[in-house]
């Protein structure tokens, strides 16, 4: 165990926590979008950034990546962790101006538009499709694509790959409805990888299958 402070609370946690998870696990709400506790973290959205506190300075660092330790000073509500936060959630809502869970966040925190060139693509590349069809389904289906501002989601080659077996969790951990599962004539079509696979009833066990084509 290590004794830790956040936000002038001092707590005893487990020394193989975040501070994430060391808050969570305390009642200490912080905002999270790329994290998914099934998941190994990874540090890509930034809303979860936090204050660490020292004598030399403070510094923000990811909370859903950065471990305790003994001593250490988090804040997760000072003025600079919510004006970063709300930087962070300006370029999401740029980047997905239609997302209901990006626009709620930034009501949240007052954020009303983006001083920034909308995108519309809904992704952020927070990554949990990729490493939801890697690390849970393990059919490591899809992956990052080129680099930057460039960077998407796609299969290998860029075209349906039979690696993905339709199993639909990119669409249930992805966070702002980039993967989508449209409802068509009442039947679900997941328009998924440039492919598409209609999703239809068992007759015999009563759950979800996906098909190829309509
Ligand atoms: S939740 Fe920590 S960086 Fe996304």
């Amino acid at each position: 165990m290590v004794n830790i402070t956040i936000d002038g609370r001092k707590i005893s946690v487990s020394e193989d926590l975040t501070i994430l998870e060391a808050a969570r696990e305390n009642g200490i709400q912080i905002p999270t979008l790329c994290y998914n506790e099934a998941l190994k973290p990874y540090g890509a959205c930034r809303i979860c950034l936090v204050e660490l506190v020292s004598e030399n300075g403070s510094k923000l660092v990811p909370s859903c990546t950065f471990p305790v330790s003994e001593g250490i000073v988090v804040r997760t509500d000072s003025e600079e962790v919510i004006k970063t936060r709300k930087m962070v959630l300006e370029l999401l809502l740029a980047d997905c101006p239609g997302s209901k869970v990006i626009k709620e966040l930034a009501e949240e925190y007052g954020v009303k538009k983006s001083r920034f060139e909308e995108e519309d693509n809904n992704c952020i590349l927070c990554g949990l499709c990729v490493r939801a069809c890697d690390e849970i389904v393990g059919a490591r289906a899809i992956h990052f694509v080129d680099r930057g501002y460039k960077m998407e989601v796609k299969p290998p080659f860029l075209t349906a790959t039979v690696n993905c077996i339709k199993c639909g969790t990119c669409t249930t951990v992805c966070p702002t409805g980039a993967i989508k599962l449209d409802e068509l004539s009442g039947i679900s079509v997941m328009h998924q990888w440039s492919d598409k696979f209609s999703e239809r009833r068992c007759n015999v066990c009563g759950s979800f299958h996906f098909s190829p084509g309509f």
